[in-house]
């Protein structure tokens, strides 16, 4: 595929690692292309980071038609740079294009893409364990007209941002709050998709949380608001009576890569993973009796996130002690070893540049 480069006359520098935090800065560039119908995608380009100007009436700004993806690009202690499991990012890309009736990429081109902007950037990967270059893939609709239908027009792009750890507790063990009002998505909606409307619609519970002290909502089923989905933008694990529950993959909840590799590792490390239903009742009776012994959240940027705390209602409960617990820890130092390139990769889920 031809990407035309054009590079920036004004380079910035890199900022201090210990600065990082989460999404903030970005790199010199930024990958574009553009889609018609008809035509397909044209004109791919890595352009100088900047501004975009789109129409007044551009179908994103009005029906939002977007979607995203966040991989991360890892350095090495060797120096070299390797991105985890991409084509699985790229596959969901797909299905959430799918889903919201957004054009389709070409797996290798995307593969491409990624690998051709990361390695201009390559300055960029920050070189402290815990810290990466977070890949932010992008797609939004851009029909220049107001008429409610699946979109002619799109744009995709890709822009990148050096980072630290996502919540500013890093691996300490978060307060997760049970929410009871607002729902993320419903089945048939478009919680397996990534796509923006999902998480406009998820802040407002989050801002409640943060104003009464917690990290993030533990979000519950929107047809019963009975069963556990996930935990702010990251999937949930629970272990209890010495087995592994994670909800299933019901429709409204995103397939998680780091899910997904958590499950593979669990099963290697020879625990029992249970795929299921798992309501709030169930929960907090396990709570209770002190059968609930861990808890944890899973997800691209923080990795695995232990909880701690878990409130439903005016009632407070602390999980193990309020500490990390020992599964939790193993998952996240077989994950981040494998991905900072310190632990071998049996799975072959590497993807060395
Ligand atoms: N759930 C939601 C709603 C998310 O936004 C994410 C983040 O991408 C995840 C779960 C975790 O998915 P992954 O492990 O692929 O990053
Ligand atoms: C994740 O990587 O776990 C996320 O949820 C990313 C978030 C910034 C959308």
């Amino acid at each position: 595929m031809k990407i035309a480069i054009t590079k920036t006359t004004t380079p910035t520098t890199m900022p201090a690692e210990e600065k990082l935090g989460f999404g903030k800065f970005f790199t010199d560039h930024m990958f574009m292309m553009d889609y018609e119908e008809g035509k397909g995608w044209y004109d791919a380009r890595i352009v100088p980071f900047g501004r975009i100007s789109l129409h007044p009436a551009s179908t994103v700004l009005h029906y939002g038609a977007e979607i995203f993806e966040g991989l991360k690009a890892y350095r090495r202690e060797d120096g070299g740079v390797q991105l985890f499991r991409p084509m699985e990012n790229i596959r969901r890309m797909n299905n959430s294009a799918e889903r919201m009736s957004l054009p389709l990429l070409d797996e290798e081109e995307a593969l491409e893409i990624l690998e051709t902007f990361v390695r201009l950037e390559e300055r960029f990967v920050p070189k402290s364990f815990g810290t990466s270059l977070y890949l932010r893939p992008f797609m939004f609709g851009n029909d220049e007209a107001l008429g409610v239908h699946a979109v002619k027009r799109a744009t995709f792009m890709l822009i990148a941002s050096p980072s630290g750890s996502y919540y500013a507790e890093g691996i300490n063990p978060v307060k997760i709050m049970i929410e009871s009002e607002d729902v993320r998505t419903v089945r048939g909606g478009t919680g397996y998709a990534k796509c923006g409307g999902n998480y406009a619609a998820s802040t407002r519970a989050g801002e409640r949380a943060a104003k009464k002290g917690y990290s993030q909502v533990l979000w519950l089923d929107g047809v019963e608001r009975k069963y556990i989905e996930e935990v702010g933008a990251m999937n949930v694990m629970f272990k209890i009576d010495g087995e592994i529950v994670t909800p299933m993959l019901t429709g409204s909840i995103l397939p998680g890569i780091t899910r997904k590799s958590c499950i593979e590792v669990l099963k290697t490390l020879g625990y029992k993973v249970n795929e299921r239903l798992l309501s709030v009742d169930e929960l907090l009776s396990a709570l209770k009796e002190g059968r609930l012994e861990e808890a944890w959240g899973c997800g691209t940027a923080a990795v695995v996130s232990p909880i701690g705390k878990l409130a439903y209602g005016e009632e407070e409960y602390v999980i193990g002690g309020g500490k990390i617990g020992e599964v939790t820890q193993k998952l996240y130092d077989i994950l981040t070893g494998i991905q900072w390139g310190k632990v071998e990769d049996t799975f072959n889920w590497v993807h060395k540049l």
